[in-house]
């Protein structure tokens, strides 16, 4: 069976999808840890609810020693490897990783980001959409899923896919239907990196 590592820093909704997939079969899948830096992450509850290992790792006590995001990049890569993922999937991961993480897992990292490629980089992906659908600049919404490049919501994509606005869409209303289309894209790209993975052993 596969091995997944989850990197959540909230909800975790995303999270309970994967967990939910392996769990009916969807996806042929372990989750073997989950690692937030935050906390209050609810996605920690869900992880231990479904009795998968966590860890909670923050970058504060780092930062408050001087030490670098290079530093708590390998520190925490070294503790992942011990889990031998296969993949590491970043599902709301609110921290951007340096090659000192990413070296350590080629091509074996990948992102949710809620917005097309290329398009409204950064945490306000979702906000971004909407305002600029209201001012005329573009016609829909999406989500994908991609690879994760040392730059920020960049790198080669796995899955994308468009989520419409409707005229009568609140933020709020636009924001459920991008979140049950990451759920579902989020399976799908973990189901895609299988393949290729399969074909490149
Ligand atoms: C998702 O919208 C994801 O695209 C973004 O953060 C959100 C995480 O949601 N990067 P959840 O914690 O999985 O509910």
């Amino acid at each position: 069976m596969k091995k997944l590592a989850v990197f959540i820093s909230g909800s975790g909704s995303n999270l309970q999808a994967i967990l939910d997939a392996t769990a009916d079969g969807q996806l042929e899948a372990d989750v073997v840890l989950v690692v937030s830096n935050r906390q209050s992450a609810y996605g920690l509850t869900r992880a231990e609810k479904a009795g998968v290992p966590t860890l909670y790792f923050p970058f504060k006590p780092y930062r408050e020693a001087g030490k670098n995001r290079a530093t708590y990049d390998a520190d925490l890569a070294k503790q992942v490897s011990q889990y031998q993922p296969d993949l590491i999937v970043l599902a709301g991961w609110m921290h951007i990783f340096s090659p000192a993480f990413l070296n350590r897992f080629p091509n074996r990292v990948i992102n949710l980001h809620p917005a097309l490629p290329d398009t409204f980089v950064g945490v306000g992906g979702i906000e971004w959409a909407f305002e600029a659908y209201h001012k005329g600049e573009i016609e829909h919404g999406g989500c994908m899923v991609h690879y994760v490049s040392p730059e920020v919501d960049r790198g080669p994509v796995i899955v994308q896919t468009i989520v419409p606005i409707l005229p009568e869409d609140t933020l709020n209303t636009y924001a459920e239907r991008v979140h049950a289309t990451e759920h579902r894209i989020i399976i799908k790209a973990i189901q895609k990196v299988w393949v290729t993975l399969g074909e490149s052993s």
